[in-house]
């Protein structure tokens, strides 16, 4: 699992920073994997609205969002925590939620689903130094487009009034143990499902569909991952079409190795497919199902590749309802 955090205050050691590491902290702490972006410091520019991505599904824009495209697409948990300004998000993270106009594109216009939309959540994290009824009404609605272009459900808000000099967050009576149990709350939810690895040779084809079958139909119920015996450099082209015509999504997805996939997961499955896959997991002190597909890579014909897809979904769906 990975919780990612986008700080949107260039207030480093700011309230709203302040409250970004708890979260992180206590997820660490129970065992999760974090990544925090402290947005300000990267250089993210706004949308131009050249309509690249609604036709092309990608924004053209080289800079360094494009490493938090991924990140969005991996994260189980997505914090969003910014100041009030002027009643909206700070101008840095506003820039970053309006460059996800690429994921609405390729959700509202080209229909392609995330997989993983379906067990993502978000996190509102939001202080302001006014007392006003409407102090968050604007970040909310922001919160709630965004996450929804993202394709996590918007789960919690923890918003604060009355908070202005540095640091003044932390003699707050309840914002630090609201932020803790929030996470010790979402991390108990999920510790109970099962953890499953599907493992190919390089992660580049059958497993990374298996995978996405696997978290578009178990959604909050088994925790996925998709791995190699070694990391191919890029998913196959095909795969993408195969899952395409399934209105699936696999864009910034990257295969990747067992031993990354097994940092911070000790699988109860790991189902292999192909024969590199089967050896290497009967290797390891974790419970096997091997898969003959009928074909080790994905170089078969059209008629073939589409029948090995639907055998894999099937095989995903009673593997899933076992579980
Ligand atoms: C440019 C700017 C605009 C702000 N606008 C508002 C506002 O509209 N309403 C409000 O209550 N506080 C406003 N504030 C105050 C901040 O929200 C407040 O100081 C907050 O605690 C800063 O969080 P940080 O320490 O995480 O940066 C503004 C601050 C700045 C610098």
């Amino acid at each position: 699992m990975l919780v990612l955090g986008l700080q949107g205050s260039p207030r480093l050691h700011g309230n709203t920073s302040f409250l970004c590491s708890v979260l992180l902290k206590e997820a660490q702490h129970l065992g999760v994997r974090t990544q925090r972006i402290d947005v300000a410091r990267q250089a993210i520019s706004g949308c131009v609205a050249c309509g690249i991505c609604e036709k092309e599904g990608f924004c053209p824009v080289d800079d360094d969002m494009q490493a938090v495209y991924p990140l969005l697409r991996e994260a189980d948990l997505v914090v969003m925590a910014t100041p009030v300004f002027f009643y909206g998000a700070t101008a840095q993270l506003k820039s970053l939620i309006d460059r996800c106009q690429a994921f609405w594109a390729r959700r509202y216009v080209h229909g392609l689903v995330d997989p993983k939309s379906s067990s993502r959540q978000g996190v509102l994290v939001s202080v302001g130094a006014t007392r006003g009824e409407n102090l968050f009404d604007g970040i909310v609605l922001t919160a709630q487009y965004f996450f929804d272009a993202v394709g996590a459900a918007f789960e919690e808000k923890l918003t604060y009034r009355r908070v202005e000099a540095p640091g003044e967050i932390k003699s707050h009576p309840t914002a630090e143990r609201d932020a803790r149990r929030f996470i010790q709350h979402w991390v108990s939810a999920r510790q109970g499902r099962k953890k499953l690895i599907f493992l190919g040779s390089d992660n580049t084809g059958w497993s990374q569909i298996a995978g996405a079958f696997a978290q578009y139909h178990g959604g909050g119920r088994v925790e996925v991952q998709s791995a190699g015996v070694n990391a191919g450099a890029e998913i196959k082209p095909e795969v993408q079409e195969l899952l395409g015509e399934k209105g699936m999504d696999l864009a910034f997805r990257a295969p990747q190795p067992l031993k990354h996939a097994m940092e911070f997961v000790k699988p109860d499955l790991i189902v292999s497919l192909g024969s590199d896959a089967q050896r290497t997991a009967e290797g390891l002190d974790v419970p096997v199902e091997t898969w003959e597909l009928g074909a080790e890579r994905i170089d078969v014909d059209a008629g073939e590749t589409r029948r090995i897809r639907d055998d894999i979904e099937k095989r995903v769906l009673t593997l899933i309802a076992r579980c």
